[in-house]
């Protein structure tokens, strides 16, 4: 089914409420509410908003959400998913579903000032939350030429004879302001490769950085499985390999412990998007789901 006009469109739509499979009454945790595209189908299902948890780091996504209709009853916690996780388990809160759909959204990617993409010009910035202090213009003007090929090698993919190369061009044309700046140097000392943007790494690298991604993902996933209740269920969709792999492994890890294992996976290969999806979601190209079922 495609979904109605809208900000950003769900990725795997079908796909993760037949994995969730809400029912009436149940407790539901969007760990990354977004704009909601998940979130609204589920309240429905579950008969409203009220036993809804809807949490996202971007204020301009939970005020987005908080002002559309079907949504005023539910709790929203503008906050990294994280210090949400925790803050919840603090509260001994119990869900029976929850979703994180990572990484960022249409509109934060199509804002050229909320620099994410190296296809707009904007000021240096890549913040999912805009009240935090650290934006790309520090991490790529204040990191240290070892520190940056580092980032790339370990967060872009990069080769490390690439990432040595491009961090050393950054120092070189230090201060580096914007978007387009940072793309430019980075093509200036990068092979022509097909058809992905060469600065299409260093930015992914960057705002992982800047967003502290990996960290979050990693210490989120096992308060996460103790926010469920059993028999809950957990999904999880990625848009990269290094999102990915720890999901992977952690699911796998918690799934094979035998006694002591508290999940029981939902489905041993990912689930990705079909044909069909891909024509009006290029975006949903990446994703990757991953789900489980609390013991
Ligand atoms: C792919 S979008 C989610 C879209 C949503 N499922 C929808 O259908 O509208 C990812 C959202 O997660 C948020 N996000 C990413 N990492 C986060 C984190 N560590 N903590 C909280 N929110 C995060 C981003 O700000 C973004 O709004």
């Amino acid at each position: 089914m495609k979904p109605p006009q809208q900000l950003h469109i769900p990725v795997l739509f079908d796909t993760t409420m037949s994995i969730l499979a809400p029912v009436a009454s149940e407790k539901y945790l969007d760990l990354t509410a977004g704009y909601g595209g998940h979130a609204r189908e589920i309240i429905s299902r579950i008969g409203g908003a009220q036993n809804a948890t809807l949490v996202d780091r971007d204020e301009n996504a939970i005020r987005e959400l908080s002002n559309q209709c079907g949504f005023a009853n539910a709790r929203f916690l503008h906050s990294d998913f994280l210090a949400a996780a925790e803050k919840l388990r603090t509260e001994n809160q119990k869900f029976d579903m929850i979703l994180m759909d990572l990484g960022v959204s249409s509109p934060q990617i199509d804002k050229a000032e909320r620099g994410f993409s190296f296809q707009k010009e904007a000021a240096l910035d890549m913040r999912m939350d805009e009240s935090q202090e650290l934006s790309a213009y520090q991490v790529v003007n204040q990191t240290s030429e070892k520190k940056l090929s580092e980032y790339l090698f370990k967060f872009g993919d990069e080769s490390p004879k690439m990432a040595r190369k491009i961090a050393h061009s950054i120092v070189l044309n230090r201060p580096i302001k914007t978007t387009k700046e940072l793309a430019n140097v980075v093509i200036k000392v990068s092979p022509k490769r097909g058809k992905i943007h060469p600065a299409t790494r260093t930015f992914q690298a960057v705002r992982i950085i800047v967003n502290d991604e990996l960290r979050q993902i990693r210490e989120t996933l096992p308060l996460a499985l103790e926010l469920l209740n059993s028999g809950g269920r957990i999904a999880v969709i990625s848009f990269h390999s290094l999102e990915d792999v720890i999901v992977k492994n952690y699911f796998q890890e918690q799934s094979r412990a035998g006694y002591e294992a508290t999940i029981k996976l939902l489905n041993k290969k990912p689930l990705t998007s079909d044909q069909n999806e891909l024509v009006y979601n290029p975006r949903a190209r990446s994703a990757k789901l991953r789900a489980a079922v609390k013991i």
